[in-house]
């Protein structure tokens, strides 16, 4: 990745040319290692389509992936580019099978797009698993078009192996959110809670998600990652459905939020990426999970609401 000047306050992740070296070392690559039995807790730097074969059937309890979406993308040097409805579909069903074989047959997966891929991520998810649902994140950024509408959501589709036999844990994803109109019974608060810094409720979260900011650079997540998913969003998945202790898969790594989310919330982990570059920022910010466990958004085992920072700090 290229050297960029950057602000004072800029706290993105970048990868000195002292450390690469160790950080390399730590990659899996299919050349060195027979990943049969070296994959847990490992960053597995690899096309996916050679990696899933020497990887064990049934391993996930988890699956998160955030595929390339059908358009113009450099991941470093490595340009996907975009095609019609149908070729896409193609590529997408030439890998999500595969990667579904890798799900337990109590597991559970997610996977991302936006607008313009979902129909296809919604077949691909309905040829494989059973679907219970869609979520949308209301995602701020990116330039505004002349002649169209801008851009500002990304869905998440839910699916399941078995709808009968999956795990689910919506208390560990309670929303902490202002009470606007507090509702008292017998002079006490009803579903609230009165604290110095207002009123407070703890609300089970709904599928469309507006709370989360895409990483950016005074954020201490924050890499040159092209496509960077923010951890508060990961730490949602992660948290409803898994248990600490499972297993959290991700063939499409990046700069490895899927992998670090779960090292913070004492799960285990393992992540695919093609780009050598990205499985090293990957690493280093496994290396900087080992002493801060902070996920912004997210303390005292809730979610707070957007700007709210101050509070949750205290
Ligand atoms: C949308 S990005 C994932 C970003 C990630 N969620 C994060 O938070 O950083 C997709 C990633 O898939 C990688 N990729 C594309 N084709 C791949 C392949 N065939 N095998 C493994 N990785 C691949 C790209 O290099 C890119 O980093």
């Amino acid at each position: 990745m290229e050297e960029k000047k950057r602000a004072e306050r800029n706290r993105t992740i970048t990868l000195r040319e002292t450390e690469k070296e160790i950080l390399r070392n730590r990659l899996v690559t299919i050349n060195t290692t027979e990943i049969h039995d070296d994959f847990l807790d490992r960053t597995i730097n690899a096309d996916l389509l050679a990696a899933l074969p020497l990887l064990p059937d049934g391993f996930a309890d988890l699956i998160i992936i955030d595929p390339p979406y059908n358009l113009r993308k450099n991941f470093n040097g490595k340009v996907f580019s975009a095609r019609d409805e149908a070729s896409y579909e193609e590529y997408l069903m030439s890998w999500f099978p595969q990667v579904c074989q890798k799900l337990k047959p109590t597991g559970s997966l997610y996977m991302c797009g936006d607008w313009k891929c979902t129909s296809a991520l919604q077949r691909a998810m309905e040829s494989e698993l059973s679907v219970l649902n869609r979520i949308t994140w209301q995602r701020e950024k990116g330039r505004g078009a002349k002649a169209n509408w801008k851009n500002g959501m990304e869905d998440i589709w839910f699916g399941v192996k078995d709808p009968d036999n999956y795990y689910f844990d919506i208390e560990a994803v309670k929303q902490k959110r202002r009470v606007i109109a507090p509702y008292r019974e017998n002079g006490k608060p009803k579903d609230w809670e009165e604290s110095e810094d207002g009123n407070f409720r703890l609300t089970c979260p709904s599928n469309f998600w507006d709370d989360i900011s895409v990483p950016f650079w005074s954020m201490p997540e924050n890499t040159d990652h092209p496509t960077q998913k923010p951890e508060k969003l990961y730490a949602k998945l992660i948290l409803a459905s898994s248990r600490p202790g499972d297993v959290v898969f991700d063939p499409f790594l990046g700069s490895g939020t899927a992998s670090v989310v779960a090292k913070k919330l004492g799960r285990h982990w393992c992540g695919i990426e093609l780009n050598e570059e990205y499985c090293m920022l990957a690493e280093k910010r496994l290396e900087l999970a080992e002493t801060d466990k902070e996920i912004q958004g997210y303390s005292d085992g809730v979610f707070w609401e957007r700007n709210s920072a101050a509070l949750y700090k205290k």
